[in-house]
């Protein structure tokens, strides 16, 4: 097997405990490999390709293609060097982890250039491992007929290739856009973790299942990245929002790559992309639902991978909700838009990935504490959306008679919402049939809007009840000219105008009334609204809205986004052959024709969850448990 490689920068002092494991890692690569239920785990290294790599504290993630000699630091026992099992570096208990920032981080890989799929299928094939090779083949084999593809079709993979970014040789991601008009591509050039998710299972779907198990590895490595911002360390387990591939000269001959994260330290408006460790798990799991290969995550770096993000997200903190507390602009609207607080569009990303970790997480020692946490707040989360963030004509009815100012714990009117802030368009627009969830819901404050993502979301995760994703789709079908008009779909409707434009947006020129951010009209979203339709059985909805895109993208070469009321125009600053656009369309062809692989990717209600309650307030007697009052109207919606 390859030589590994160790640079070691700066300090000649025994490493810290989390360093330890670091360095155990880095020689694992000598391992065989490990049987476990599935399929053969490899030790870490073996299974990324070809890297060295060095996290110091001038960001660098350095990945050399070519071959040094090996230097040891002498701290590193024989021992450590040949016994490791310890995997990416860390420990496998997440306790132990956090708190333990304060190092300077090495970390190495193997230099073995191989392609991880193949490795395993060898040694599976030489020891008769009796699961699937890769269920890729056999989806492929399976759904057999070849679909006569369109034009646009054609031309959208055409694009697609195009915006691969390649590392060391191997494809790692997509990059956000390719416009070759584009003079300022700002970060479009980078590869966005959120992006690539249509690009991902537009890949899957079609089989190939490598480029997003080496994303899914290489974002993995840049999780534990020293990140700071300004002098302050994010918490451990923060996903980057995008990363670059750079090449580095390292003297007149030879030039090394580089992966280059970005935390939000160089975003505009330095915003926290929480989304990104969501979309990172929800992806995990599609890759391992459509492809079969759960050997994936069932490794242990992959494993703390997960284990780290949901400790992140769970970890306490003085809020008095089950939703997730974040920043403004921290998930696709990466602006200023109002959306801090609570906003849906992360609730249900966050449904989604508890409900994914709990799906794969291995429950041992270790992990069961974290996976009881995940359960307790499914339930309570899943409680707290489909009760408060409702809304429907009957609702608005409610809010609109509420009393205020109720000192109990059984107000009626539990969040102190005055009737006033109920807009007048909503009066109007509110259909009889239909009702969608909040945008965002705070003490006094209920955010409106209709977040196109976060509903979308919602029905495919199964976080509002069958009758709420059911009604989500009949507001959408009674509002088509607003939500899809002549180009699927509003981001968010509808637009924030006048004062509420200039004191909410920061007066953002960008994100002006009917433009981008602003409920401009975003054709990547049809994917998810594909998913929506197909699981609620309405896929001639996504079909129509599919068909409107089609007659258009191609034509107007893929825009990121429309603008105006009914999506009519080219959005003003658009990027055009912006990837999410072109991938977001192809992964809607591919679910609308592999109706089985989309029934991979989405969850139905769970009745378990609704048992779970945890407030102990039942037994007591002295107070009422909320929940268990509402339980029957949960189910009832
Ligand atoms: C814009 C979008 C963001 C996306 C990025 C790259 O900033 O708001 O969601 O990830 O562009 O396409």
């Amino acid at each position: 097997m390859s030589a590994s490689y160790l640079l070691r920068r700066f300090s000649t002092k025994p490493p810290s405990r989390f360093h330890r494991n670091l360095l155990s890692s880095s020689f694992s690569m000598d391992l065989p490999p490990v049987l476990s239920r599935n399929a053969l785990i490899r030790p870490y290294s073996s299974t990324t390709s070809n890297h060295r790599t060095i996290f110091n504290n001038i960001r660098r993630f350095i990945s050399p293609c070519f071959r040094q000699s090996k230097i040891l630091p002498n701290w590193v026992s024989e021992k450590t060097r040949s016994n490791s099992v310890s995997v990416r570096g860390f420990s496998t208990s997440v306790e132990t982890i956090t708190g333990d920032k304060s190092f300077e981080r090495i970390h190495v890989q193997s230099s073995l250039n191989s392609n991880p799929l193949v490795i395993e299928r060898i040694h599976k094939d030489e020891e008769t491992v009796g699961e699937p090779v890769s269920r890729v083949e056999v989806n492929e084999i399976r759904s057999g007929e070849v679909r006569e593809e369109s034009e646009a079709e054609k031309e959208a993979w055409r694009i697609l290739e195009d915006a691969v970014v390649r590392y060391c040789g191997s494809p790692v991601g997509t990059v956000a856009a390719n416009d070759p008009g584009d003079k300022l591509p700002l970060n479009y050039d980078q590869v966005f973790i959120r992006d690539f998710v249509p690009s991902a299972l537009a890949f899957l779907l079609k089989g190939e299942g490598d480029i997003v198990r080496n994303f899914l590895l290489h974002t993995l490595q840049l999780q534990s990245w020293e990140k700071t911002v300004d002098c302050y360390s994010p918490g451990q387990g923060l996903m980057p929002a995008s990363f670059k591939v750079r090449t580095v000269a390292l003297d007149e001959n030879t030039a090394e790559e580089v992966l280059d994260p970005d935390f939000g330290e160089s975003a505009i408006g330095r915003v926290a992309p929480v989304d990104s460790g969501l979309w990172w798990i929800i992806l995990l799991r599609a890759y391992g639902k459509i492809t079969g290969d759960f050997s994936l995550q069932e490794r242990i770096d992959v494993q703390t991978g997960i284990k780290l993000i949901m400790n992140l997200c769970l970890a306490d903190g003085f809020d008095m909700f089950p939703t997730l507390l974040v920043t403004d602009g921290s998930c696709m609207i990466d602006r200023r838009m109002g959306i801090h607080g609570h906003p849906l569009e992360i609730q249900s990303l966050f449904y989604s990935a508890l409900r994914c970790s709990r799906e794969m997480l291995s429950v041992n020692d270790s992990s069961k504490n974290l996976v009881r946490a995940i359960n307790n707040r499914l339930s309570a989360l899943s409680f707290h959306i489909r009760e408060y963030y409702w809304v429907d004509i009957k609702k608005i009815n409610e809010i609109y008679r509420y009393k205020t100012e109720e000192y109990s714990t059984d107000a009626t009117n539990k969040f102190n919402i005055y009737p006033e802030q109920i807009p007048p368009w909503l009066m109007d627009w509110i259909p009889e049939q239909g009702g969608y969830l909040l945008g965002n819901l705070q003490p006094a404050h209920m955010d409106f809007r209709f977040f196109t993502l976060g509903n979308f979301w919602s029905v495919v995760s199964s976080l509002s009840t069958p009758k709420q994703n059911e009604a989500i789709l009949n507001l959408i079908e009674a509002k088509w000219d607003d939500i899809i008009g002549n180009m699927p779909l509003k981001i968010c409707y509808p637009a924030l105008e006048y004062d509420d434009w200039r004191i909410i947006t920061g007066s953002d020129p960008k994100n002006t009334p009917w433009s981008y951010h602003n409920s401009g009209s975003w054709p990547t979203l049809l994917w998810q609204f594909t998913l929506a339709c197909m699981k609620m059985g309405r896929p001639e909805l996504a079909e129509k809205a599919l068909a409107l895109a089609e007659k258009r993208l191609m034509a107007d070469r893929w825009p990121e986004y429309y603008d105006t009321r009914s999506g009519k125009f080219i959005g003003k600053q658009s990027r055009l052959y912006q990837t999410w656009t072109v991938a977001g369309f192809l992964t809607s062809k591919l679910l609308l024709a592999n109706p089985e692989m989309a029934s991979l990717l989405f969850w139905e209600e769970d009745y378990e969850l609704l048992d779970i309650c945890v407030c102990g307030l039942s037994k007591s007697g002295r107070k009422k448990c909320s929940r268990i009052a509402a339980k029957t109207q949960i189910l009832v919606r």
